[in-house]
């Protein structure tokens, strides 16, 4: 009887037939692996010229591939013709060698092949290379736009290297989790109707169907719905999304989720699942262990509290309230203030005229925009000095300081305005603080739930009332009875994943019957026919046994720069836009010929 092989010896098996019997030809081992215990080897490596270094007799070649770097010595009383050779190599030439393992007289213990190195006997040239534009090294001499440009030869650099692998490892193990859960990965089409809410669409004009377009999905959303509808009740997906709006550090034209639905769930079932993917990502990545639950806050608290839906709680330095307490006291600034809000930041009520003076520079920027800063210092001999103590007492100031905290020793920042700018501007105030007192440790990670969202949210120029999420998001049940009377008012149950002041996620449980989506829709400005033209398949098949649904997406690349301890998504996209949504390298987006904008019958207007 044959025996019957686990999963894992299978694939053992075929990885050693297949995979581990590569050609010798090139290379018997890489340029990460040879150890001490390898001396004496004969070997082929193959990879690029990382440095020459030519020391008395001797030149030594540090050889570099994707798994590290081995340094070949060439002896020039052994071997001249060899060593001459070898002198005329240049950065970033692709060799192969054949050479003995030796052990190292003078040991490089930064490098893990630093014991040993390779006695070149044979040399061969595989490609000559043109001096690179900058230097492949760990830190480069390139900048951005250079390295953007030339990205091939940036990702052989060590530090983006790491990047790639991480982002590589991240999926694995998110694949890892979610299959284990019972989640099946399904493909859901990139070339789909347009139907703008949100951001803008990318279009894609179509040859065969004349003066019609695809768009390209601004995320699987109505997809994952109609999965659900199909009966598969855990669908998941790492999927690029499109979205033409305006860039930032953490946003880019085109991205990847970790996307996400389940069926017969309510929100708690939802967070759970995607509670313990970051807590396993956690563990395995980063080998930190969460304990205990991923606290929740609601938007309304988020805001009052931190002035932001995506707080960074790895730090106090929480906003406070002062309307009632300081408006109507004769400070003009104040008295016609909508709101007026302070932040106690303790120790600091030493900071100088000079460091008050940059933190004015700082709020007035235009993208924080507020007037000035008013401030409080609660000094430690215990007298009280203030950039408005001509309008206000001194018990009216300490009364202020009793009310945010702020004892002898402390700081206390205030900024006025209308209300959402204010709140916006502290909350930049508060991060900037916390940047400042090194409050915002890279390797701790605050995870949060932010809750509750409004459904709706005002559009001043469409004047009509845009979803805060997307139009299938359903509002709580208890503010249902709110829906027409006073739309503003409505909850979402929706819910973001915040970590570290990042958006990490977001989701919802949706909608899934036909009259309340109807509702929405109305809602949200779209007419009858609008409604069946842009959403009609979705409202049909509600209409065929639509199971209750909800799900989330996580921003991949976030993540994966999160867990890389780093502000920008770019280092961890293999080729990613610039800040303009070009692709610097291969020139795009770019113009077409005549030929393909008449076969799309397209033409410019001028
Ligand atoms: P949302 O629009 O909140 O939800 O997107 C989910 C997550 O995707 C990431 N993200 C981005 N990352 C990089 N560049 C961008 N331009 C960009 N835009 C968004 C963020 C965000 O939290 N369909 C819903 C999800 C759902 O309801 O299940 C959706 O797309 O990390």
């Amino acid at each position: 009887m044959k025996k019957k092989r686990g999963k894992e010896n299978i694939l053992r098996d075929y990885f050693m037939y297949f995979c581990q019997n590569f050609s010798v030809m090139y290379r018997t081992h890489n340029c990460g692996e040879l150890r001490l215990e390898d001396a004496g080897k004969e070997v082929i490596l193959s990879g690029w010229i990382q440095r020459v270094r030519n020391l008395g007799g001797m030149t030594f070649i540090d050889l570099r591939d994707r798994y590290g770097i081995t340094q070949l010595v060439f002896n020039l009383d052994q071997n001249p013709a060899l060593c001459e050779e070898a002198r005329k190599l240049g950065r970033e030439d692709v060799v192969r060698i054949e050479g003995v393992v030796r052990e190292r007289s003078n040991k490089n213990k930064c490098l893990p092949t630093g014991d040993i190195e390779v006695e070149a006997k044979k040399i061969e040239i595989l490609n000559r290379s043109e001096l690179p534009p900058f230097t492949i090294e760990k830190d480069t001499d390139g900048g951005e736009e250079i390295r953007m440009k030339y990205r091939y030869l940036d990702l052989r650099r060590e530090p983006m290297k790491k990047k790639m692998i991480l982002r590589h490892r991240l999926a694995q193990e998110v694949r890892k989790y979610l299959d284990k859960a019972g989640f099946l990965e399904i493909e859901t089409p990139a070339l789909i109707k347009s139907t703008p809410e949100g951001a803008r669409d990318f279009v894609v004009p179509s040859r065969l169907h004349k003066h019609q377009f695809y768009a390209l999905p601004q995320s699987p959303q109505i997809f994952k719905q109609l999965l659900m509808i199909a009966g598969y009740d855990k669908y998941f997906q790492l999927v690029k999304c499109f979205r033409d709006e305006d860039l930032r550090a953490d946003r880019q034209p085109e991205f990847t989720q970790i996307d996400c639905e389940m069926s017969f769930v309510e929100r708690e079932d939802v967070l759970k699942v995607f509670e313990g993917l970051i807590v396993y990502l956690f563990d395995t990545i980063l080998q930190i262990k969460y304990n205990g639950n991923f606290p929740q806050m609601t938007y309304r608290e988020a805001m009052e509290r931190y002035g932001t839906d995506k707080p960074d709680i790895r730090f106090g330095l929480e906003i406070t309230n002062l309307t009632m307490e300081v408006k109507g006291k004769g400070f003009p600034v104040f008295d016609t203030a909508e709101y007026i809000g302070g932040i106690c930041v303790p120790g600091s009520a030493g900071y100088s005229r000079k460091q008050l003076e940059q933190l004015t520079e700082f709020v007035r920027q235009p993208q924080i925009g507020v007037g000035g800063l008013v401030y409080v210092k609660f000094q430690e001999d215990g007298s009280v000095k203030s950039s408005v103590d001509k309008f206000f007492s001194v018990d009216e100031l300490m009364k202020w300081g009793e009310h945010t905290g702020a004892g002898k020793g402390d700081l206390l920042l205030i900024l006025s305005g209308k209300k959402n700018r204010t709140l916006f501007a502290l909350s930049e105030l508060r991060l900037e603080m916390g940047t400042r007192l090194g409050l915002r440790e890279k390797g701790n990670y605050s995870p949060l739930w932010v809750l509750d969202f409004p459904l709706l949210e005002w559009n001043e120029e469409e004047k009509r009332y845009m979803a805060t999420h997307h139009p299938f998001t359903s509002p709580l049940s208890e503010d249902l009875t709110l829906l027409e009377k006073h739309p503003e008012q409505v909850r979402a149950n929706a819910y973001d994943l915040v970590i570290n002041g990042v958006e990490i996620g977001g989701g919802s449980i949706r909608i899934h019957e036909t009259t309340l989506q109807g509702r929405m829709l109305k809602l949200l400005g779209f007419t009858d026919e609008e409604a069946a033209t842009q959403f009609g398949f979705l409202m049909e098949a509600l209409r065929y046994g639509a199971p209750p649904h909800g799900g989330i997406a996580l921003g991949f690349d976030r993540l994966a720069a999160m867990f890389g301890g780093s502000e920008s998504i770019r280092d961890f996209i293999a080729f990613p836009k610039n800040n303009a949504g070009r692709d610097m390298m291969a020139d795009a987006p770019n113009f077409i010929s005549k030929r393909q904008l008449d076969e799309l019958n397209l033409r410019f207007r001028e």
